[in-house]
C-alpha cells in the first residue's frame, strides 16, 4: 500500500503553516480536528512489542496515544536542546513517532525487519508506528503538519516531493546525520548530489527501488506460441505480443491497479518512446509535453490499457495485479521491484514461474525512487528521531530492509553477493545504468504537479480521450514546473 497521490491544497496547507510558525512556537498547537484522526499507532520498545497498526477498528490517535501534541514548545533548536540525555547508552529516550504507509504486508515485513534492529540498538527509544490503517498516511500527516504537531519523522520519497515540505519550511535538513553515516564515503556522490536542494539533504534514503521493470508469467507467454525468452525490444514489438498472446485466450494480457499504477505505466512508456534525455527533459522544460513524440506515447499508453482489465482496475493497489501474473491469468504487469517480495510470498521461483526484465525500450536506463525519511521542523524527539534516521542510513539496516523490501541498499558499501538474483541485477544496474528520476513515486515532479498529472490520467481512464490526456498533462507542466 502507498500514500494516496492527490495532494490538491498542500501549497496552501504550507502557507498556512508558513504565516503562523512565529506564533506556534509559543502556543500550543491546535488539536486535530475531533474525529479526523484514524491513526492506527503501534509501539515497540527493547522489551515490549505492542502492535497494534494493523488493527483495523482502532480509533487511537496520533495525539492521545503518543503525546505529540502536548509540548511543542520553542524553535527547533530549543527543542532539541531541551532533549535529555539518556543516562544511559542506547539511544536518546522517549517517543519517537514515524509516519509510514508500510503498514501491511510485505511492506510491513520490511519496515519490521527495521523494527527488530531498532529495538536493539535503541533500547531507551520507543518506536511508535503512526502507520495508518489501509496505508494511506497522507491525509493524517496532512493533517498533523497543518496544525503543528508533525511526528519525529514522516516516510517519504526522496526527491522533488519533498520540495513542498522545504518550501514551507516543514522539514529540516539532516546533513549532520548523512556526515555522520560517512557521507560521500558510503552514499553515491550522484544519489547524494540528486537530494541535495540549496545545499543541504533533507531525508535519509532507506533504499533504491527500480520503476521500470515488467514481471512476466512465462506459462502464459510459452502457450500463446511465444518464446520467454526473447524480450520485446521495444514497444512496437511488445504490442504486438499482447494482441498475439490476447488472441489465444488471455483476457488481460496485461494488469493495472489504481491511478498511481497507471500513472507509472505512463511513466514506462514515456521513457520508452522518448529515451532517457527527453523523459529527463520533460522536468526540466528542455522537452515538450504537447509535442508529438508525447501524442505517440500517449496513443502506445492508450494501447496498452486495451490489454488491461480496465473495468477493475482504478480502486486497486499493487498485490493484485502482481498476483494475477504469479497466478497465471495475465502475461505482464509493469511494476516497481518491491513486486520481487510478493512473488516470494506466493512461493513463486524466480526464472521459472516469473520472470523480468526492463520495460521493452528502457534496456540500459533504471528508472529510480528512493523510499526516505524526514525529520520535521519541530519534532518533539528531535534526537530520537535522529536514532531512527541513523538506522535507517546504516548498513546493517539497509541490508535488514532491503532483503526483506525487493529494494537495494542506497549506500554503496554492499555487497550484491548478500541479495538473490533480482537485487544482483538491479545493483548491476543502479551502478551502470543511465538514472532517471519516478514520477509516479515522487523523484521527478512535485507534489502539485504529480497530483494533477494523477488527475489527468484518471480522467482519462473514464474518458478514452487521449488528446485532452496529453493536454493535460502539458497544462500540468506549465502550471506546475519551477
Ligand atoms: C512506492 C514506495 C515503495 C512501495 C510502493 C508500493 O511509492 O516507494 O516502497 O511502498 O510504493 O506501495
Amino acid at each position: 500500500m502507498r500514500r494516496t497521490p492527490l495532494v490538491a491544497g498542500l501549497a496552501a496547507v504550507g502557507l498556512v503553516i508558513a504565516a503562523c510558525a512565529g506564533d506556534a512556537s509559543t502556543s500550543s498547537p491546535a488539536p486535530p480536528p475531533s474525529g479526523a484522526s484514524t491513526s492506527t499507532v503501534s509501539e515497540a520498545t527493547s522489551s515490549v512489542a505492542v502492535s497494534r497498526s494493523d488493527t483495523a477498528d482502532s480509533e487511537s490517535t496520533l495525539s492521545t496515544d503518543t503525546d505529540l501534541s502536548a509540548s511543542t514548545t520553542g524553535s527547533p533548536s530549543e527543542t532539541a536542546a531541551t532533549t535529555s540525555s539518556p543516562a544511559v547508552p542506547g539511544g536518546a529516550g522517549g517517543k519517537v513517532g514515524v509516519y509510514t504507509w508500510w503498514a501491511a504486508g510485505l511492506e510491513k515485513d520490511g519496515l519490521d525487519a527495521l523494527l527488530a534492529l531498532f529495538r536493539a540498538e535503541y533500547p531507551n527509544d520507543r518506536f511508535v508506528s503512526l502507520a495508518v490503517n489501509g496505508g494511506d498516511t497522507q491525509p493524517q500527516l496532512e493533517i498533523d503538519l497543518k496544525h503543528d504537531n508533525p511526528p519525529d519523522s514522516f516516510q517519504w520519497h526522496a526527491g522533488a516531493e519533498l520540495s513542498d515540505y522545504i518550501k514551507n519550511g516543514q522539514i529540516q535538513p539532516v546533513d549532520d546525520v548523512i556526515a555522520e553515516l560517512g557521507g560521500s564515503a558510503v552514499f553515491p556522490q550522484g544519489l547524494l548530489d540528486r537530494l541535495t536542494v540549496d545545499g543541504h539533504i533533507y531525508s535519509v534514503p532507506a533504499n533504491i527501488h527500480r520503476v521500470n521493470m515488467v514481471w512476466a508469467n512465462p506459462k502464459v507467454i510459452t502457450s500463446a506460441g511465444l518464446d520467454p525468452a526473447v524480450i520485446p525490444g521495444d514497444m512496437e514489438a511488445w504490442i504486438a505480443d499482447l494482441a498475439k498472446i490476447k488472441a489465444s485466450g488471455v483476457d488481460t494480457p496485461l494488469t493495472v491497479g489504481g491511478t498511481w499504477t497507471q500513472v507509472q505505466l505512463l511513466e514506462n512508456v514515456l521513457l520508452a518512446d522518448l529515451g532517457a534525455d527527453k523523459y529527463t527533459g520533460l522536468f526540466d522544460g528542455s522537452t515538450d509535453w504537447a509535442g508529438t513524440d508525447v501524442t505517440a506515447a500517449v496513443a502506445d499508453f492508450a494501447t496498452l490499457l486495451t490489454f488491461t482489465d480496465t473495468d477493475a482496475a482504478d480502486g486497486d493497489d499493487w498485490p493484485a495485479s502482481i498476483d494475477a501474473v504469479a497466478d497465471g491469468t495475465a502475461a505482464y504487469n509493469v511494476m516497481g521491484d518491491w513486486a520481487v517480495a510478493e512473488f516470494n510470498s506466493k512461493k513463486k521461483v524466480d526464472g521459472t514461474d516469473y520472470t523480468y526484465f526492463p520495460t521493452p525500450g528502457t534496456d540500459g536506463v533504471f528508472d529510480f525512487l528512493a523510499d526516505s525519511f524526514t525529520l520535521p521542523v519541530r519534532a518533539k524527539n528531535q534526537a530520537g528521531a535522529k536514532d531512527w534516521l541513523t538506522l535507517i542510513g546504516s548498513a546493517e539496516g539497509q541490508k535488514a530492509f532491503n532483503l526483506a523490501k525487493g529494494s537495494i541498499p542506497a549506500r554503496s558499501d554492499t555487497a550484491a553477493s548478500d541479495y538473490p538474483a533480482y537485487q544482483q541485477t538491479a545493483i548491476a544496474s543502479w551502478q551502470n545504468d543511465v538514472i532517471v528520476p519516478s514520477i509516479a513515486h515522487g523523484s521527478a515532479v512535485n507534489l502539485a504537479w504529480g497530483s494533477d498529472i494523477g488527475a489527468a490520467v484518471s480522467e482519462f481512464h473514464a474518458s478514452g480521450d487521449a488528446t485532452a490526456l496529453q493536454s493535460e498533462l502539458a497544462a500540468a507542466a506549465k502550471k506546475n514546473a519551477d
